[in-house]
């Protein structure tokens, strides 16, 4: 693959789609921040951040890259959790960063240390703060042994979280995100995949070659053979894209397949790997918050992935329209999921089961539960749970004996 190397010692410009990127960065640390900090007794809380593709820290008319994103929203994020829990009364949080900066190329490395030197020293003035920066020049999948030894060296074995922001789809293998996912626990993998570049360089016509591509992304021949008697162009180039995004998706329990679509038509995904479920469910409620931009192939209730030809094509882009088209498909798809269960099961349970197969807002499935004739909440005292926002994860959704007739749904013609 062509790869065109970033200027950052001219400056860089930022690309629609970084800054597209950035926005989701942000709204996701900062919520990763909040939530993680909510337990009134907490007194301590310990985590790394590391970017393995960090650039310079800065674009062309001062625009912060990733890691001056990180460390900014590190500053102000904490500072404004402790002043609101001393607030309320509880202890302040003694927060210990970690951040590993790698990039392969020297000049953005050199350019990054005069870029975070004021963060430092900022840091270094908090009381209630201490963030240790390190950084790498390497190629990131050698300097990944470096960093889990690093990381086991500090005892850092969970809350790690790595932004790999490549340029193109080829420079993190399969086996690391499953490796991260596996060594830490509450671990987050955020991976930029061009997705558009891989297909400008795949042909039917050269199957030795596409095999070849495809297999680094874990769709192994026999896949390839099968989807090459698919008909159009179209409909071959979303069983590669289903099945590469089937790929991925095994890399972890809990994985947000999202594309950030450009306006100049080159389509980037941006793949959310955790291994927590709740993880899972603030990336996608934050999406909402920037739709237009974002889009899947596939189902908008449960089961997104489940091609259904006549539905095929109609992604999901996080609007008002397709939140109402989600909550409607949630009224059939949420009794289905129960009755697979038997007629009852928890909330957490749940959650569990349905959060990889749902681009659906939280809300809206809470919603859905709640308005659906056919289903009840109960709370873990038996009382009948009356709103959305209430739902705790132990509560029990309960499939009702009679279901309404008029919630069946349509047969097929
Ligand atoms: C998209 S830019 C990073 C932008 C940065 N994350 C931000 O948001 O500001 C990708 C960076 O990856 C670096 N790079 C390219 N191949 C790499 C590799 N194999 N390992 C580590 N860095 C690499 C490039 O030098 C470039 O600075």
């Amino acid at each position: 693959m062509v790869h065109v190397p970033y200027k950052w010692v001219d400056g860089a410009v930022l690309g629609e789609h970084s800054k597209k990127k950035h926005q989701v960065l942000r709204r996701y640390i900062s919520e990763y921040l909040n939530i993680r900090c909510s337990m009134p007794q907490q007194s301590r809380f310990r985590f790394a951040i590391i970017d393995g593709f960090a650039g310079a820290g800065a674009y062309q008319g001062g625009e912060p890259g990733s890691p001056l994103i990180f460390l900014e929203l590190l500053l102000e994020q904490t500072q404004e959790i402790n002043v609101r829990r001393t607030a309320s009364g509880m202890a302040e949080i003694q927060f210990e960063c970690l951040f590993i900066f790698n990039d392969l190329n020297r000049d953005a490395i050199e350019i990054l240390k005069q870029n975070v030197s004021p963060f430092q020293n900022r840091c270094n003035q908090r009381h209630d703060l201490s963030a240790k920066i390190s950084f790498m020049n390497e190629e990131f999948e050698t300097a990944y042994p470096n960093i889990k030894k690093h990381l086991a060296a500090l005892k850092l074995t969970r809350n790690v979280f790595f932004n790999l922001d490549q340029c193109g789809n080829s420079w993190v293998s399969r086996s690391t995100i499953v490796d991260i996912l596996t060594t830490y626990q509450s671990s987050e993998v955020l991976l930029n995949f061009a997705a558009q570049s891989m297909f400008t360089y795949l042909s039917r016509n050269n199957p030795v070659a596409l095999k070849k591509t495809l297999k680094q992304h874990g769709v192994d021949e026999q896949q390839v053979e099968e989807i090459s008697r698919v008909a159009s162009k179209r409909e071959w180039r979303a069983a590669i894209e289903k099945l590469v995004f089937e790929s991925y998706r095994r890399c972890g329990p809990y994985v947000s397949p999202f594309a950030i679509n450009n306006p100049d038509g080159w389509l980037y995904w941006l793949l959310h790997f955790a291994n927590e479920p709740k993880a899972r469910q603030v990336y996608n409620d934050l999406l909402h918050e920037n739709s237009g931009v974002q889009g899947h192939y596939g189902r908008s209730g449960l089961n997104m992935l489940t091609y259904d030809p006549s539905n095929e094509g109609q992604d999901y882009l996080f609007t008002d329209t397709d939140r109402q088209r989600a909550y409607e498909e949630l009224f059939y798809d949420i009794p289905r999921v129960v009755s697979e269960f038997g007629d009852a099961v928890s909330i957490g349970d749940f959650i569990r089961g349905v959060s990889n197969e749902t681009p659906s807002h939280s809300m809206d499935m809470a919603q859905a539960m709640i308005d659906n004739p056919d289903l009840s909440v109960r709370t873990e005292n038996g009382g009948e749970r009356r709103s959305a926002s209430g739902i705790r994860s132990t509560d029990t959704l309960i499939l009702k004996p009679q279901r309404s007739f008029l919630l069946m749904p349509p047969l097929k013609q």
